[in-house]
């Protein structure tokens, strides 16, 4: 799924040197150590402690100067028109009001710069129910909402849709993380080798599977753009 993500971002997104990003949900540098090479600035920011600890241990191993992590309340809040791009990647859906995921949302538009974008990948699906996801070690209830939830979110703070894509991870994907589990147990380094081949076939039936889902259900990336001028 990260492969098939990163894909899409680079094709996708309008990145340049001088960008400065804001990393909602940032968990342990996944996506602000991605970014931190295309852009000026980076600035990851997670509820937890332990997860930013993480992100801080990672980026003084490697050397990367252009990033900082914090827990919500470390600094003051951040100004208007602060961000060229926001990115928040399955994290929205741990928001299990929807007053409380439109109040996230709304400062997301607040402190995104005029002409500036809101990156999100969200689980979603069509009757916007309430599961309990269970994932490795992890157990916890999550909220999938509809696409519309957040596409209307979002115009009521200005910013409108640009891109709406699926970012499914295929049925051969599920079946080689099996696979992997099996063979190398549940804290496998992945790809696990010698089966780096069914990740990269993995991406190709993801865009396959992608069409015939329609939309109905899964991961959605959505690219919102702040009204104005850059
Ligand atoms: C599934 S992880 C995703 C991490 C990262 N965005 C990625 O794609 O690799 C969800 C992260 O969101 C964080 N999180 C959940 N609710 C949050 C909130 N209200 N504010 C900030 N971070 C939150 C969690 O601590 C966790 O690190």
């Amino acid at each position: 799924m990260d492969s098939t993500q990163k894909a899409l971002y680079a094709r996708v997104l309008p990145l340049r040197e001088d960008l400065t990003v804001l990393d909602f949900g940032c968990g342990n540098g996944r996506w602000a150590f991605w970014f931190a090479p295309r852009v000026a600035r980076v600035v990851g920011v997670d509820l937890s402690p332990a997860m930013v600890s993480a992100a801080r241990r990672l980026a003084s191993e490697q050397g990367v100067q252009n990033v900082g992590f914090i827990v919500p309340g470390d600094e003051a809040p951040f100004p208007d028109d602060s961000f060229d791009l926001v990115n928040c990647v399955w994290v929205l859906k741990y928001i299990l009001t929807d007053a409380g995921a439109e109040r996230t949302i709304a400062e997301f538009c607040r402190v995104t710069k005029p002409g500036g974008y809101v990156a999100v990948i969200e689980q979603v699906n069509r009757s916007g129910s309430l599961l309990v996801e269970s994932e490795g070690y992890y157990q916890g209830r999550a909220l999938y909402r509809t696409p519309g939830f957040y596409i209307e979110a979002f115009k009521k703070g200005g910013l409108h849709l640009r891109h709406h894509s699926i970012t499914n991870a295929s049925p051969l994907f599920w079946a080689y993380s099996r696979v992997q589990r099996a063979l190398y147990g549940p804290a496998a380094a992945s790809p696990a080798p010698g089966l780096r081949w069914v990740t990269a076939a993995s991406v190709r039936c993801d865009l396959l599977a992608g069409r015939a889902m329609k939309f109905r259900s899964g991961h959605h990336f959505f690219l919102f753009r702040k009204e104005g001028e850059a």
